[in-house]
């Protein structure tokens, strides 16, 4: 938690997939935002101090037994909330209105007329097109309440109490389907909360930094650099406030991309003068991986010997107190049991890479309240290059999960070639920051096909590029043919032993992003 003068907006989880997402809306209009969970106390909420409070949506019915609930004060503290989709059922209710389950159901694109005038809808049209997803809606409200908006079939869209500065909104404001819904949630803060819109990046490096220099005094810190966004981003963070106090570990571990591990150091030696220590552990790596074909053995065996490696060369400097660790926000909620994390192990992503707490350091952890989006802007303003901050995500097994089957010198290279080609095609037709993953995967499988007159019986190798914004969900991204048809030509010509290239068009779920 931040101290008590950042402004704040605390959104209250009652089970919303959209819990991220509305926060991450509230702090790109650079206002605070944290999520906690409905169970939270009223004593806890007056410490805590917000300016507004934003009751999530969830899947439950307010009348089911089990239905998550939160203290009853809370929306009567005179603190301005927000009730979104279940949270204004549950927030009419609690003010005496009345919910109920209707025949018909509404899902998807609704026109919403404005009947009302409020400043909660300044700047907004008469007509709207919002999101819906829903089976209850508020049937009934008391006269204390006032109706500002309708669709066909739920009389109740948009309400406000009175008095309370309470409002309700049928629909999904936060997602991009309810296109005026983030001039909605701005007028909230601005205009109904009056927040003045102090969550900046350039006050977050400040105050960051000062943080750490006032947890580390003089100690020193050890942070492993993966290559990816994030790890960079905390090392980039610590070395402003520390200097040289920090020292980097970069594992090369052999699974890396094309220069991937060349281009870490160039960007670390370059931009920084961080101690930095470079293992070459490749073919540690690719020794222990021999004959290991099940997905999990990989990331078991990749984890546990990055720790090792870790813990070695961690071991050989001197007066190491604390571990920098780039843990972002989404992965804090997802630790608090309340917000429900998986109930079974698809994949054992957050075991990989991680350290144990044997280790017996302290941890840094600099950017545990931000988003990916914040995270990116930061990066670019401690000076970190364009291409890095804006990386896709990489797995921390890397290309041993992007070959199907058994991992070698040779099919890792098949690998790195096809991959760098997709991302040059990605890039030149301008997707790659549209597309939130895209890569290249290695089949176990070899097909026939002819080369001039020959016969060839060779490698295939599938294209997977997703869209998504929380990777819990996601869709294939639509490729133009045109850039498909180029990927596929410069790999089957450029990449020796792959005579076939096909696109991967599933949904996550029930597929997975990752191949194994
Ligand atoms: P899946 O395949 O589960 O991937 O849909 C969701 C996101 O997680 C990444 N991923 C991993 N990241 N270690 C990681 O650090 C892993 O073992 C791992 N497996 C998947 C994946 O790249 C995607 O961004």
């Amino acid at each position: 938690m931040l101290e008590n003068n950042i402004e704040k907006v605390l959104i209250l989880d009652f089970g919303s997939q959209y819990a991220q997402l509305i926060a991450r809306r509230v702090r790109e209009n650079n206002v605070y935002s944290e999520i906690v969970a409905h169970t939270v106390t009223t004593e806890q909420i007056k410490k805590l101090n917000p300016k507004g409070i934003i009751l999530s949506g969830g899947p439950a019915s307010v009348y089911s037994k089990n239905a998550p609930r939160c203290d009853e004060e809370i929306v009567k503290l005179g603190i301005p909330i927000l009730g979104i989709c279940y949270g204004m059922q549950l927030g009419c209710m609690m003010l005496g209105a009345k919910v109920i389950a209707t025949t018909t159901r509404e899902y998807g694109r609704t026109l919403c007329i404005i009947s009302g005038e409020n400043r909660f809808l300044e700047s907004l049209p008469q007509e709207i097109t919002v999101w819906m997803s829903h089976g209850d809606i508020v049937a009934e409200l008391p006269a204390e309440f006032e109706s500002l908006a309708h669709t066909q079939s739920c009389p109740y869209a948009i309400v406000k109490h009175k008095e309370m500065n309470f409002y309700g909104v049928q629909f999904h404001p936060e997602v991009t389907h309810t296109p005026n819904g983030y001039q909605m949630i701005r007028n909230f803060l601005y205009k109904i909360c009056n927040c003045s819109g102090n969550w900046k990046m350039d006050s977050f490096i400040e105050k960051s930094v000062n943080d750490i220099t006032k947890q580390v005094g003089d100690g020193r810190v050890v942070c492993g650099l993966s290559g990816g966004v994030d790890s960079a981003v905390t090392a980039a963070l610590i070395n402003k406030a520390i200097g040289n106090h920090l020292s980097c570990i970069f594992v090369d571990n052999g699974l890396l991309r094309n220069f991937e591990a060349e281009e870490v150091i160039k960007t670390f030696e370059e931009n920084f003068s961080i101690d930095l220590h470079v293992v070459s552990a490749q073919e540690r790596f690719l020794g222990k991986l021999k004959g290991v074909f099940d997905p999990e053995k990989k990331r078991k065996i990749i984890g546990h010997e990055f720790i090792e490696i870790f813990k070695y060369e961690a071991q050989k400097l001197s007066n190491v107190k604390f571990l920098a660790q780039g843990t972002l926000y989404p992965d804090v909620i997802e630790s608090i049991p309340a917000h429900g994390g998986p109930t079974v192990t698809i994949k054992s992503h957050h075991n990989v890479g991680g350290l144990p707490e044997e280790l017996g350091f302290e941890l840094v952890e600099p950017l545990r309240l931000l988003f990916k989006d914040e995270v990116r802007q930061i990066g670019e303003e401690l000076g970190l290059p364009k291409e890095l901050v804006g990386r896709h995500p990489f797995p921390g097994p890397g290309l041993a999960i992007r070959i199907i089957g058994e991992i070698t010198e040779q099919r890792l290279e098949v690998l790195r070639n096809a991959d760098k080609i997709v991302i040059e095609e990605i890039r030149k037709a301008g997707l790659y920051d549209k597309i939130a993953q895209c890569f290249a995967v290695l089949l176990p499988l070899s097909t026939v096909g002819v080369m001039g007159d020959e016969r060839s019986y060779e490698n295939v190798i599938a294209v997977r590029a997703v869209e998504t914004t929380d990777f819990m969900t996601a869709d294939w991204y639509r490729i133009p043919g045109e850039i498909l048809g180029n990927i596929s030509h410069r790999i089957i010509n450029e990449v020796k032993g792959v005579n076939r290239v096909v696109y991967d068009i599933s949904t996550k779920p029930p597929s997975t992003i990752e191949w194994e």
